[in-house]
């Protein structure tokens, strides 16, 4: 990122717009009319080469006519003018490039887009765009777009991959209350990306929360990296996670992954609030920006009614923060400021004669208390109070409590001077909803917050437990012979390179080298059959558990053999495995999938019925510590079975941990390599006793 540059960018001194027009209609006149309305306090440079004056302001025919110095351009000619309009800027030694005009890549003219990237930076420019509604700023009093107004002024700033979106944004701000210093449209993403808006945006002053909404993203890592650095609160909208890779999956953990869960994982990973929905992000953004993280899990909610604090109590099991009775010397104190048939467990009731008095004591006191991590204050109006007075109490007692790192949301239900009050709430810096279960959700998002920041500063050192020569040795075999995907025998060749524990396999080519070998890994074995051809083993016929002498293992090798030809004829057979058989385990399956977006990502999940049926498995964007790993063990819904059900010992989750680690360590460093893979199954064993990787497949990445 190039401070100095996004500076001009985002927050110029002097704008030109070269595009524009006299017209009224025009998008040309639109961004210098908005400009002109938006008080915007720097020079404004209209550029026609046909016009003296556009509304009010001097025209000049071309940037390298303007006197002054210009920080940004706003670019509004046709597409076709764009390149040369980008020379000029270059050439005046304009910093940043507010690129409006459609027609580059969306429409497929990547070359002419690239060659305006190309040019720009060659002057040492970013270009916003192309392809946007441009780019607003409350705190500059700077509407450089065609949208019609700056938003609300408010604390949090807003990247839209949709120019639409924005557009919408920027009116529900008033409508929705929730403030915005800047909005930007990032459009193709030609240039500056949303990972290069979230570095400038954290060092931005006039920003105390990011809220991303995102279609696609070009550099998932650069984005991970960026977020996580981030000091700033950030939640995303990501849209568009229905269809996504899974249909050319060649592995089972392809088929599993998609956009939902890889971002899902990354965002997690990095540090980001994901936003259920448009409303959702609304609602966070608001409370993001206003309050600070909730950085312990104890919420007290105070009410004057008992259905909503039923109702928030509901939510706050939904959102993941469930309520505890509040400790005695809390109740003590609380009875103090409700009649005789009031509650102080939590939800505290007021009850309905709660006045301006009773709710400015509890919040007062219940935020100063240590036992206290966050406050939901909820009200409904009644004919005896002012919801107005309510308001001015509650943020009279915030004050002083002098309690600044601990959320409050506020819920008031009621009517018209419900809503003006908590309009005033807003604009003092409390977050309001109009519904008990949002104020909850804001509180429960702020505790993800900070349970998120954590995660993502915790322990990334990873397993170095590489044999690159050795595996690249076996891939290169293959790729030599024209495969793109790996027999089992290989797979586990390489699958060992990385310190994973596969079951000892041999390969067998004659009757003769089969027994030798089973008497070799001892009985009982696992015969398969090996060939490129058939990846299905099983279905083929060409699997044969629990043999246990020598006579078994001659009739399985004739078995397998037959079975394999009646399969496929002419199927390509290196010989037949014979494993030592692995004694029952609990089956779990590790995975792999190259995604376009994130690059190398792991999948873990249980086995069995358990991916093939409830498809209850978890990713991670590589790379994956030991400690991530253990998060991972106990992400997915069937974590107590690997705790040991049914008097059963736990399982041996270190070791599995440990596995995790080095199979992500795998892909990373054969990302160049390899497409997708499983592990499936895995056997986990009891505590000490550690885990078998019994089945192994790799697919290779095409070249
Ligand atoms: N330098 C400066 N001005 C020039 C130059 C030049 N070299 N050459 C021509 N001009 C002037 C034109 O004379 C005209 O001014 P005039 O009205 O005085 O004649 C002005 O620049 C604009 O040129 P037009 O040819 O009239 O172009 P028009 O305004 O019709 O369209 C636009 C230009 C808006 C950039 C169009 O090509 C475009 O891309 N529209 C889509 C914009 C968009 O929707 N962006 C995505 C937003 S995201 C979303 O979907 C909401």
């Amino acid at each position: 990122m190039n401070k100095d540059v996004l500076n001009g960018l985002f927050r110029p001194k002097a704008v030109a717009v070269v595009g524009a027009s006299a017209t009224p209609g025009k998008i040309g006149y639109t961004v210098v009319k908005n400009l002109i309305d938006s008080k915007y306090e720097g020079n404004i440079y209209p550029i026609n080469p046909k016009a003296s004056d556009i509304l009010g302001l001097k025209a000049y025919p071309s940037v390298k006519d303007v006197p002054g110095f210009i920080d940004a351009a706003v670019i509004v000619v046709p597409s076709t003018l764009v390149p040369q309009a980008v020379i000029e800027c270059g050439e005046k030694g304009v910093k940043g490039l507010i690129i409006i005009t459609s027609g580059f890549s969306e429409v497929g003219q990547k070359d002419l887009e690239a060659q305006i990237v190309q040019s720009a930076n060659n002057y040492g420019m970013r270009i916003l765009g192309p392809n946007i509604v441009g780019s607003l700023s409350n705190s500059d009093k700077l509407n450089a777009s065609f949208a019609p107004f700056l938003p609300l002024a408010g604390k949090a700033s807003l990247v839209s991959q949709s120019g639409a979106l924005l557009i919408a944004i920027d009116a529900a701000t008033y409508t929705r209350k929730v403030g915005f210093d800047k909005l930007i449209s990032i459009g193709n993403m030609a240039d500056v990306s949303i990972a290069d808006i979230v570095e400038w945006l954290n060092e931005d002053e006039n920003t105390t929360c990011i809220s991303l909404y995102i279609e696609g993203l070009k550099d998932g890592r650069h984005f991970m990296e960026a977020s996580r650095k981030a000091r700033k609160p950030i939640v995303a909208l990501k849209a568009g996670v229905s269809a996504h890779g899974a249909a050319a999956a060649a592995s089972h953990t392809g088929s599993l992954a998609g956009a939902a869960k890889v971002y899902g994982a990354a965002f997690q990973q990095a540090g980001v609030l994901q936003a259920t929905d448009l409303d959702n992000l609304f609602d966070t953004t608001l409370a993001l920006s206003l309050q600070p993280p909730m950085n312990g899990e104890n919420l007290l909610i105070i009410t004057n009614g008992g259905g909503v604090g039923v109702l928030a109590t509901d939510a706050a099991e939904k959102y993941g923060l469930p309520l505890k009775f509040a400790p005695a010397d809390v109740q003590a104190e609380l009875k103090k400021h409700m009649p005789e048939f009031g509650s102080a467990k939590n939800p505290v009731d007021l009850t309905g004669m709660a006045g301006n008095e009773w709710y400015a004591d509890s919040v007062r006191f219940s935020l100063s208390h240590p036992w206290v991590d966050g406050l939901v204050v909820l009200y409904c109006e009644t004919a005896m109070t002012d919801p107005q007075e309510i308001a001015i109490a509650i943020h009279k007692a915030i004050q002083e409590s002098g309690e600044k790192n601990k959320p409050v949301a506020v819920s008031f239900v009621g009517g018209e001077r419900s809503a003006q009050a908590m309009t005033w709430l807003v604009e003092h810096g409390i977050p309001a909803y109009g519904a008990p279960d949002k104020a909850v959700n804001a509180l429960a998002s702020l505790r993800e917050y900070a349970r998120i920041k954590e995660m993502a500063h915790e322990d990334t050192s990873i397993c170095k437990n590489e044999n690159r020569e050795q595996a690249l040795k076996v891939i290169n075999a293959a790729r030599a012979e024209g495969r793109e995907s790996l027999t089992e025998v290989e797979a586990k060749q390489v699958f060992t390179a990385y310190g994973l524990p596969v079951t000892t396999t041999t390969l067998a080519h004659t009757e003769d080298e089969a027994v030798q070998m089973a008497n070799k890994i001892g009985f009982p074995v696992v015969m398969k059959i090996v060939s490129p051809d058939i990846l299905h083993k099983s279905d083929a016929g060409g699997v044969k558990v629990n043999i246990k002498d020598e006579k078994e293992v001659r009739e399985a090798y004739q078995a397998i053999l037959s079975n394999a030809k009646a399969y496929k004829a002419d199927a390509d057979i290196h010989g037949i495995a014979i494993q030592e058989m692995a004694p029952w385990g609990t089956e779990v399956i590790l995975g792999s999938i190259n995604d376009p977006t994130f690059g190398p990502t792991l999948m873990f999940g249980l086995g069995g019925i358990f991916v093939e049926v409830l498809k209850d498995v978890t990713f991670r964007v590589t790379p994956v510590s030991t400690s991530q790993a253990l998060r991972m063990l106990g992400e997915i819904r069937g974590a107590p079975i690997l705790g040991g059900v049914r008097g059963e010992a736990p399982r041996d989750r270190k070791m599995l941990a440990d596995t995790i680690c080095n199979y992500s360590s795998m892909i990373l460093d054969l990302a160049d390599e390899i497409s997708e893979s499983d592990a499936n199954p895995v056997l986990v064993y009891e505590e000490g006793k550690g885990v078998k990787v019994v089945d192994a497949r790799i697919i290779l990445k095409k070249k």
